[in-house]
C-alpha cells in the first residue's frame, strides 16, 4: 500500500534522509523509530506529499506520488507532530472545514462526525472553541479530523507525545482497529520504544537517516544478539557501538 524507494533529502550539505526504502501493506502498522534528528518527520512528510523529496519514488495504492499526486494523496490521512489549527473555530466547524477540504459530503459529515468525536471523547467540547482545548484534546481532534475522508493510509507522526495514559490508550487501540479490521496502512514514527512495541507489527530503526534495521521486535532482538526488551535493542544499535553491531546484523553467519 506505501511503497518507498531509495527516498533520499538533503538539505543543503546534510543529508536527512538516506536512500531509504520500505513497504506497508495493508493493515500492516510500520513504526519508524528513532532519536531525535534521525530523519522521521522528513520521512514522514514526504510521504505525506508534503515535502518534495531530493530523490527517490513514492508509490501510494498503485499511484506515483510525484506523477499522480492527486490520486495517491486522496489516499492518505496525515497526523503532523506540529498540527496546526485554526483557534477561532470550534471542532465542529473545523470539520466542516476538512469535510469542505476532502470533498466529504454534508450527509456524510453528519453521519461519521459525531462518531468520531465520540470515539475520540471530544464530543462535550465540540461547540467550544479549539483555543480552549488542551494539547492532548488538540492532538485527538487533529486524529478524528484525519479520519473523517476514510484514508486506506494513515502517516502519522509521534502520535502519543504530550497524551495522558488513557489518551495514548486510546489511539493504540483506534490504529490496531483500523489495521486489523479496516485494512489501513499505517506508518507511524516514534522516539517511545513501548509504543513501537504495543502498536507495530514491524519496526524500522532509523538513524542519522538511514533505516538499519526492519523486522519484528523478536526479529530485531534476534538479530541484535540482546535479550533485553525493544528498548535495550534500540539503544545497542543507536549508540556508540552502532558500527559493531550493524555489521554483526548484516553479516550473515550460515
Ligand atoms: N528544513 C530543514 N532544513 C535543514 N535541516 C533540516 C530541516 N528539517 C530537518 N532538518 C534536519 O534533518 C534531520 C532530520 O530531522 P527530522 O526528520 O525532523 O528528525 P526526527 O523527526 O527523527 O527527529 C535533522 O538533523 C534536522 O536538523
Ligand atoms: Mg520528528
Amino acid at each position: 500500500m506505501i511503497e518507498i524507494i531509495n527516498l533520499t533529502k538533503r538539505y543543503q550539505h546534510h543529508t536527512a534522509v538516506d536512500d531509504l526504502s520500505l513497504r506497508v501493506a495493508p493493515g500492516e502498522i510500520f513504526g519508524f523509530l528513532g532519536p531525535n534528528g534521525a530523519g522521521k518527520t522528513t520521512t514522514i512528510r514526504m510521504v505525506a506529499g508534503a515535502l518534495a523529496p531530493t530523490s527517490g519514488e513514492i508509490i501510494l495504492g498503485g499511484h506515483h506520488l510525484a506523477r499522480a499526486p492527486r490520486p495517491a494523496k486522496s489516499l492518505v490521512g496525515y497526523i503532523p507532530d506540529r498540527p496546526f489549527l485554526y483557534e477561532k473555530l470550534s471542532g465542529w466547524e473545523f470539520f466542516e472545514f476538512l469535510a469542505d477540504l476532502y470533498q466529504v459530503a454534508r450527509p456524510a459529515l453528519a453521519d461519521r462526525g459525531p462518531k468520531l468525536l465520540e470515539l475520540f471523547e471530544l464530543s462535550d467540547w465540540c461547540h467550544d472553541l479549539i483555543e480552549n482545548y488542551s494539547h492532548g484534546m488538540k492532538q485527538r481532534l487533529i486524529m478524528a479530523g484525519a479520519l473523517l475522508p476514510r484514508p486506506r493510509i494513515l502517516v502519522v507522526d509521534e502520535p502519543i507525545v504530550g497524551l495522558d495514559p488513557r489518551g495514548a490508550k486510546l489511539v493504540v487501540d483506534i490504529f490496531r482497529h483500523l489495521a486489523d479490521q479496516e485494512g489501513v496502512a499505517i506508518l507511524v514514527s516514534t522516539h517511545t520504544m513501548s509504543l513501537a512495541s504495543r502498536l507495530c507489527h514491524r519496526i524500522g530503526i532509523i538513524f542519522k537517516g538511514r533505516l538499519e534495521a526492519v523486522g519484528t521486535e523478536d526479529e530485531l532482538r534476534a538479530r541484535s544478539g540482546q535479550d533485553g526488551d525493544l528498548e535495550d535493542i534500540f539503544l545497542k544499535i543507536t549508540d556508540g557501538g552502532a558500527p559493531q553491531i550493524l555489521s554483526e546484523l548484516f553479516t550473515d553467519h550460515d
